[in-house]
């Protein structure tokens, strides 16, 4: 009785099989012709003239993950387009192929990678990138084949040196972020496929960039220094400076652009040769003593002291 009624339920299911492998074949076929009447031939075909980027093709992400596009199932022509007629006319530059070449344009360079990354987090605001607006392209920066990570062509920064070089002036400055020291990159605080951010930093604006690796900066204080709050570039350059800390100016002159002596309650003002230079004979009007600022306004970027924390000298 038992072994009867499993027969009978596996009757149906062997039909269900059969068909499904039925359809499968069938599609497979009609897509083979579909391909070939688009002009697609394959990567095999490729191999025999190109060993060099098949290679190359073989070891990267796209190979490895079995990457397969809406424009066609598989490797090389997915990005390369249909080469039928490429192959036909035995090959060439330029021959019925699409080569990334610098005459092609940027935008439709982008495009061919887009098909499937547009879904790429990153790369949600390429087409408000200034990258974008200016036509640099995806491959100006990456090589599919290219064994390195990310598929970059060199690594940071140089890559971003080629065309940014008065960054790396700012960057070989005697205050810097350490770029060059490998400790953090570029791209730590800029995503060059684009951001809601100004100059495409990672962060909606300046100060949130900064509490991502300066969180101690971000308070809350009892006492806030006002510039702090509105923007830390009032007084540090992001890259690289002359002055410790990278300060857009050292102290005094600093402090002094914003504190005028007025209401200070000590000596705060610009040093000028008359100041200065007469000091020993006006006693009193030496500002010598005030120079460094910092050396009691210890917490300068905000303070929580009840008592004296609104001066900052604590
Ligand atoms: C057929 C679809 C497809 C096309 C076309 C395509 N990619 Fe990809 N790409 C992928 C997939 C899928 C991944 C793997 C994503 C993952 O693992 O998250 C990937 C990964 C990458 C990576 C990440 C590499 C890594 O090490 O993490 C880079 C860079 C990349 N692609 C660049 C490009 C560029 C440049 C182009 C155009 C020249 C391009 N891709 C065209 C599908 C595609
Ligand atoms: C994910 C996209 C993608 C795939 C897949 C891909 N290529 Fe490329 N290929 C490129 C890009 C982009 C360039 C331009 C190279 C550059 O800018 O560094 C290129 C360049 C080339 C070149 C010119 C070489 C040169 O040094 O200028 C050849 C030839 C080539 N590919 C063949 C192939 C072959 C063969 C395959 C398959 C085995 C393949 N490609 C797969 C994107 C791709
Ligand atoms: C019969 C040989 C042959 C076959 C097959 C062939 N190519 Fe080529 N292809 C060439 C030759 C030759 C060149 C010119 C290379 C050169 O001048 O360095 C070339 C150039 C290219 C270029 C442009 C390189 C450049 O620097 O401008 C790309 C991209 C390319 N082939 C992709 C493919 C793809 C993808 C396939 C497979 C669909 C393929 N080729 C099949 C012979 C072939
Ligand atoms: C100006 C140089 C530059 C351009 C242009 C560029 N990229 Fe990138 N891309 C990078 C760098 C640098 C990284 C590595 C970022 C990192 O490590 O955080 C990267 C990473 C990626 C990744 C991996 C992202 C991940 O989450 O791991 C993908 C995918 C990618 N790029 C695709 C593209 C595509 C597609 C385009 C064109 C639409 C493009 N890139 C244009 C520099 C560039
Ligand atoms: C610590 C964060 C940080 C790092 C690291 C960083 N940047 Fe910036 N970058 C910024 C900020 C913030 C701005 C916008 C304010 C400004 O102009 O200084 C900026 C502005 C820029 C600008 C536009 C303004 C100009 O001076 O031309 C470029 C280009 C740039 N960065 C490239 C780079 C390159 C290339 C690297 C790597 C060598 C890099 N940045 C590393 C934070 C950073
Ligand atoms: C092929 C050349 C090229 C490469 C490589 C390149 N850039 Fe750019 N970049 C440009 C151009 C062109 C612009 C737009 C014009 C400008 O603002 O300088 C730009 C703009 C920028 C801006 C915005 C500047 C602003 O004022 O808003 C930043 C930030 C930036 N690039 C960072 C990078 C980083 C980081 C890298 C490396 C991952 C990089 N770039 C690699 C060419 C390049
Ligand atoms: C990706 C992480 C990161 C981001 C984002 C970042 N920094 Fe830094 N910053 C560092 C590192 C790492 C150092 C080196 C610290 C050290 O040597 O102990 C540093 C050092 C500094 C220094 C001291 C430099 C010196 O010469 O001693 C200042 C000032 C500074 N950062 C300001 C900023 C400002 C302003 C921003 C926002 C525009 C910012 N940082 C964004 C990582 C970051
Ligand atoms: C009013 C001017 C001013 C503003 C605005 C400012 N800083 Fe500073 N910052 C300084 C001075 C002055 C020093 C040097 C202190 C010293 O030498 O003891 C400094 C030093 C630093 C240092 C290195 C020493 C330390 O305290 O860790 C970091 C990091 C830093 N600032 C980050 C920031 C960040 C992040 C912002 C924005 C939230 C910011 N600063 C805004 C004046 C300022
Ligand atoms: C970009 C302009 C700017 C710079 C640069 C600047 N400050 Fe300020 N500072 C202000 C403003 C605005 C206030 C708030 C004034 C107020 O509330 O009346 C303030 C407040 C202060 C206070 C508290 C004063 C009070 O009346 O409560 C001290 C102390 C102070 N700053 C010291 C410094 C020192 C030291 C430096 C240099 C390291 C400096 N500031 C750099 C704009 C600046
Ligand atoms: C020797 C220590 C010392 C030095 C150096 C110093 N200050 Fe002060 N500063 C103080 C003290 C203490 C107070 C608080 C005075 C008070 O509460 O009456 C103060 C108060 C201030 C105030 C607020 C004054 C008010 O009336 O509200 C400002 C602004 C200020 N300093 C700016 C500066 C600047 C700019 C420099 C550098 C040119 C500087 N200080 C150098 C100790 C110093």
């Amino acid at each position: 009785m038992k072994r009867k009624q499993i027969f009978f339920l596996l009757i149906p299911l062997l039909l269900l099989l059969a068909s499904v492998s039925l359809s499968l074949s069938s599609e497979k076929d009609t897509t083979k012709e579909s391909d070939e009447k688009k002009g697609y031939i394959g990567a095999a075909t490729c191999q025999g003239c190109h060993e060099t980027q098949y290679e190359s093709y073989k070891k990267s992400i796209h190979s490895k993950k079995q990457v397969k596009g809406p424009a066609y199932k598989e490797a090389c022509e997915t990005c390369h387009g249909p080469g039928a007629k490429h192959v036909e006319k035995g090959g060439g530059r330029g021959v019925d192929i699409f080569d990334f070449g610098k005459k092609v344009d940027g935008t439709a360079r982008a495009a061919r990678c887009l098909t499937c990354h547009e879904e790429t987090r990153h790369l949600a605001n390429w087409s408000l990138s200034k990258h974008s607006i200016a036509g640099v392209s995806c491959n100006d920066c990456h090589s599919v084949h290219s064994p390195r990570d990310k598929n970059l062509k060199i690594d940071q920064p140089d890559l971003c040196y080629g065309c940014h070089m008065n960054i790396r002036m700012q960057m070989n400055k005697q205050s810097h972020h350490p770029v060059k020291e490998g400790r953090i990159s570029c791209s730590n605080c800029h995503d060059p496929h684009g951001t809601f951010g100004d100059h495409m930093i990672k962060a909606d604006t300046v100060n949130e960039l900064c509490y991502t690796c300066h969180a101690e900066k971000r308070g809350p204080f009892l006492w806030e220094h006002a510039p702090v709050e509105e923007n830390c570039l009032n007084c540090h350059n992001s890259h690289g400076s002359n002055h410790n800390k990278l300060l857009v100016r050292k102290p005094p002159q600093l402090c002094q652009s914003c504190h005028a002596e007025n209401g200070t309650g000590h000596a705060s003002n610009m040093y000028t040769a008359f100041e200065t230079f007469n000091g020993a004979a006006t006693g009193s009007k030496n500002r010598m003593f005030t120079r460094g600022c910092v050396n009691c306004h210890t917490n300068i970027h905000g303070s929580n002291s009840p008592a004296s924390g609104q001066r900052f000298v604590r």
